[in-house]
């Protein structure tokens, strides 16, 4: 395995997929093509050091091929670095299916998925991810043992993806206010969905004043009903005068134009991808005094649901877990406070070498 911290771009050449594989370090990708049904879907398992690779299925209609390429191996890397830091024994991967998840599902595209998936052995095991739901996910598994996410099993994993954030959203105040207490700290929640929902209330049942935005006024009307949240704008929510940012709705959020707004001094949310360019805002954020908890390790409670349920673990094993992502906060920000380096830096960097140690 090459150094996977020194090539993290993908190539300029997308059309190059073997390239971008060597150069992201992939292992296998399969394209899976079926005249029957119109399945069209790419398989992307990146690395296996630590295990199987587990990482969710996006449907999604991709303006083009390039794209869904660009997607599936930029999120099955991703799937690595998450389940390394988590102490998982999994490794990273992930699967598109290039469709509208609206108007072209049935069983029988399902189920010629489930072949392909079934194909690789084990190697890659999948769950829900966007666009995808827990009874898609029972079609596929007509045809595989090899998912995770199925009904009446680890159920939504948004519980303890949100206890997940919490966790360490104490951990990043006891490092930026000495204590891990939330009462009386002023949090920004963007995205008041699954996640955001559970997250908020673990926020209120502590004393903290939380302000949220959505673009769907139901959720609003609900949190601010159940737990008198303050409802601001779309775009006020990066003025407010807060203590912590938590995005739990889009990527990309964290970035220059933001960045002059923001006036918090911990981000900590669930959304994947929060800082639009990892090198130069992983550091900007870092200088302006700013603690930012790393988007993957931060919401690996997804993950972690997944695992208890395809090694056959209890729901309360899954919540100890989560509940670790205090202290692997706290070493990534005392890591990244004694080496002047971005936590994202840190984060990274405990991932590979746990991959590096294993191999
Ligand atoms: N569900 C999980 O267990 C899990 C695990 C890991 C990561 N994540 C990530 O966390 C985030 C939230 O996940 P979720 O399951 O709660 O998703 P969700 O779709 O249930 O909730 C997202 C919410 O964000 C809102 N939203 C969309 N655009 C917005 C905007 N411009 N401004 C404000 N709000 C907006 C949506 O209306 C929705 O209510 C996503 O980025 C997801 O990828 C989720």
């Amino acid at each position: 395995m090459t150094d996977i911290l020194e090539v993290r771009e993908i190539s300029k050449d997308e059309n190059n997929v073997l390239a971008n594989m060597v150069g992201m370090d992939h292992e296998q990708v399969l394209f899976c093509q079926d005249r029957a049904t119109g399945l069209k879907a790419i398989i992307a398992v990146h690395n296996t050091v630590l295990g199987p690779a587990l990482g969710g299925t996006r449907m999604w209609n991709y303006a083009n091929e390039e794209d869904a390429i660009t997607d599936v191996l930029r999120l099955s890397r991703g799937m690595t670095y998450k389940n390394s830091i988590s102490g998982l024994n999994l490794g990273g991967g992930k699967a598109v299916i290039i469709g509208d998840s609206y108007t072209q599902k049935n069983e029988a595209l399902f189920r010629r998925f489930g072949k392909f998936v079934e194909s690789l052995s084990g190697k890659y095991i999948t769950a829900e991810d966007v666009g995808i739901s827990p009874q898609d996910m029972v079609w596929v598994n007509k045809e595989t043992n090899h998912v995770a996410g199925l009904p009446g099993k680890s159920g939504d994993p948004s519980p303890v993806t949100a206890y997940g954030v919490y966790v360490g959203m104490k951990a990043c105040a006891k490092a930026q206010y000495g204590t891990d207490s939330l009462n009386g700290i002023k949090v920004a929640v963007q995205g008041a969905g699954h996640v955001g929902q559970y997250l908020i209330k673990h926020l209120t049942d502590e004393g903290a004043k939380v302000f949220v935005t959505d673009i769907h006024e139901p959720s609003l009307k609900d949190v601010s009903e159940k737990y008198g949240s303050t409802i601001v704008g779309l775009d006020e929510i990066y003025d407010l005068d807060v203590d912590v940012y938590a995005p739990c709705a889009l990527g990309a959020t964290v970035n220059d134009a933001t960045l002059e707004r923001l006036k918090c001094s911990i981000i900590a949310g669930a959304a994947n991808n929060q800082l639009e360019q990892e090198i130069i805002h992983g550091k900007a954020v870092m200088d302006r005094g700013i603690i930012y908890a790393p988007d993957f390790m931060l919401n690996a409670g997804g993950v972690i649901n997944c695992f208890a349920e395809v090694d056959g673990k209890s729901a309360e094993w899954a919540m100890e877990k989560a509940a670790q992502i205090y202290d692997t906060t706290t070493e990534i920000i005392n890591g990244s406070k004694a080496n002047n380096i971005p936590t994202y830096a840190i984060a990274n960097k405990m991932a590979e070498d746990r991959i590096k140690g294993a191999l």
